[in-house]
């Protein structure tokens, strides 16, 4: 199997945006983020988009970002945390999951950073939203990275486990 893309998947402030960037730049690819693109698109906060025309109608411009990006080829992609639940991702995608606990991301995620999430408004609402996900993030994964230590400390367990596969 030759891979398009590789997409990395996870909880909101798991380090999927900081993890993407280094990535790309140590395998020579593109980094694009999902939730970037869509800003960039509609000119607009994703916080503003939810605001102004609701939850349903972000996943539905998510599914079509991502569908639209992964036309393309040789990127890694940083998607929101709830694409995995709310889209289908590309088959032909290398899916790694940034699987960090929800206590340490509380403590990755700075105040400002919260801000921009309004699914993040309420602590305990977001442990919810994380217990309910974590499955679905591990079932839809090829390979999950143990992102409780810092981001530099598993990073390269990522390039090594994408160095064993190939991606276009
Ligand atoms: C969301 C995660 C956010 C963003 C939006 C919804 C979610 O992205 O897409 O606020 O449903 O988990 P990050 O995972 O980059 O925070």
């Amino acid at each position: 199997m030759v891979y398009d893309n590789i997409v990395l998947i996870g909880f909101m402030g798991c380090g999927k945006s900081s993890v993407g960037k280094v990535l790309a730049r140590k395998l020579y690819k593109k980094f694009v983020d999902v939730d970037s693109t869509i800003e960039k698109e509609q000119n607009c906060s994703i916080s503003d988009i939810f605001e102004s025309k609701g939850e349903e109608h972000f996943r539905a411009l998510e599914q079509k970002c991502i569908n639209e990006l992964t036309q393309n080829t040789g990127q890694v992609i940083a998607t929101g945390g709830g694409v995995p639940i709310h889209s289908t991702i590309s088959d032909k995608s290398l899916i790694i999951y940034i699987d960090a606990d929800f206590d340490v991301i509380v403590n990755r995620l700075s105040a400002r950073e919260r801000a921009k999430r309004p699914l993040f408004d309420d602590e305990s609402r977001a442990r919810d939203l994380f217990d309910q996900r974590i499955d679905t993030y591990k079932e839809q994964a090829n390979f999950s990275v143990d992102a409780n230590q810092s981001i530099p400390t598993f990073i390269h367990v990522i390039v090594d486990y994408v160095l064993d596969r190939r991606v276009k």
